[in-house]
């Protein structure tokens, strides 16, 4: 029902804005200034000036490098009394190198996106000094990233050279197609993210966030590519949102704090993850995370907290609510020794607090018999954990599904299967 929900959504959004802006365009454009200007009274109570493209030199042929008229309109539009509108127009495809939309503007800017924003798949159109971006928007208050069209990372060439793939290869970043650093009052809706290079979207340092309606879809076999990150924000919603990558489909990290995710289908992937927390004996702090409404088809991961061992701060006040989950490997996972690197990771005194985590009404089925498992620090323990109303069974019936748990206190509420919670070895 979910999933049908997000296929609909962009496109009755996508019918009345398109409308709106066609017109505001037509209406006026013959006789607009050399900057391009377009007062639309259609758009909103008041009135929004719009910055297309193609006055500022986008050609929109998918061939040539449109960078610079991005980076044109963007800055005209940030410098507008008014409220702006950014259009990249629909069916055509603008091809962009790394660029920097930065404000703060004088009044809200919308970047309207109806038709494609394609990443360079040329290399050499990548410098080594900054391999970690694509599209960044920065120090923003009020921006606003809708329009129904596409974010196209064109990654397949960055995942050929992957080390996680070509073990040939050395280790190095690629871009995220589209970071947040620093905005206020950010809304992204209606689009389609697909293949990027590296991490889909990643919201930093970002306060009262509203990302709707989006769909975030690459290969299951794509290295790294996330498709939300979070961290250090706030006040942040995540809704309605469709996302098959090659890793996690959402990883909330450090420094987030009220975070609501509600009616987001997941898979393929690795599912949902809160952290890692507590790298190189770092501290972390995450609270206040109700993941709500959320399906997960074939997925690595369910509902995940993971922290290395040796950091501290803590992870609590963490709800997941309501979840089907389909053929996933590890469906409910606290594992406070988590470990990614080289060398095992050996124990340490100290770990991330993981407090009141509820586990609410999460059914469907998983690959593996570990259907619950809460591997917790002997240091810090695992508290205030409820399992409440679950069903976990194995896929295709075969065999019991268990539950296993070490230095954790939990408490069961309703009905729980597989029963918790066998001693761990
Ligand atoms: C506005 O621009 C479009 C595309 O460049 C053109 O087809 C149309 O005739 C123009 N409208 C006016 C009123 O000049
Ligand atoms: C995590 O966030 C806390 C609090 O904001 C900060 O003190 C700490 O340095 C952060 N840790 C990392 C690894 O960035």
């Amino acid at each position: 029902m979910a999933s049908r929900l997000v296929l609909l959504a962009p496109l009755l959004v996508l019918l009345s804005v398109s409308g709106a802006l066609e017109s505001a365009a037509g209406a006026t454009n013959g006789t607009s200034p050399a900057d391009g200007m377009i007062r639309g009274r259609s758009l909103g109570s008041s009135s929004q000036s719009v910055f297309s493209l193609d006055r500022y030199g986008g050609h929109g042929d998918g061939r040539h490098d449109d960078t610079q008229a991005l980076a044109k309109a963007w800055k005209a539009a940030c410098a507008s009394p008014r409220p702006a509108v950014v259009l990249v127009p629909g069916g055509k495809r603008y091809l962009l190198k790394l660029v920097r939309l930065s404000g703060p503007c004088k009044s809200s800017v919308t970047l309207t996106v109806k038709g494609t924003l394609m990443a360079s798949p040329n290399m050499a159109d990548w410098s080594d000094k900054d391999r970690r971006h694509w599209i960044v928007f920065r120090s923003i208050n009020k921006l606003t990233v809708n329009g129904g069209g596409a974010i196209d990372g064109n990654g397949e060439i960055w995942w050929k050279h992957s080390c996680k793939i070509n073990k040939a290869m050395p280790c190095k970043e690629a871009p995220t197609a589209l970071s947040f650093h620093y905005c206020t009052s950010l809304r992204v809706e209606d689009l389609k993210i697909v293949n990027s290079q590296q991490i889909h979207m990643s919201v930093e340092d970002c306060i009262n966030v509203q990302l709707a309606r989006l769909s975030i879809t690459a290969s299951g076999t794509s290295p790294n590519t996330d498709g939300i990150h979070i961290t250090r924000s706030r006040d942040v919603k995540v809704t309605n949102c469709k996302i098959k990558t090659g890793d996690d489909c959402m990883s909330i990290e450090n420094g987030t704090h009220n975070l609501h995710v509600s009616k987001v289908v997941c898979g393929p992937g690795h599912g949902i993850s809160i952290g890692s927390l507590g790298d190189d004996n770092s501290r972390a702090e995450v609270s206040g995370i109700t993941i709500d409404t959320v399906q997960l088809y074939g997925t690595t991961n369910g509902a995940r907290i993971k922290t290395y061992q040796g950091g501290s701060g803590y992870a609590k006040d963490i709800t997941f609510q309501n979840m089907i989950m389909y053929n996933v490997k590890n469906p409910i996972i606290i594992d406070q020794d988590y470990c990614d690197k080289k060398k095992p990771c050996k124990e340490q005194r100290s770990a991330v607090d993981v407090s009141n985590v509820v586990f609410k009404n999460i059914r469907g089925t998983t690959i593996t018999k570990d259907a619950i498992k809460m591997k917790c620090s002997k240091n810090v323990p695992c508290r205030g954990i409820t399992l409440q109303n679950i069903d976990l069974k194995m896929q295709g019936g075969k065999g019991a599904t268990e539950s296993t748990c070490r230095n954790a206190k939990w408490k069961k509420s309703g009905t729980v299967h597989p029963q918790p919670c066998t001693a761990m070895n």
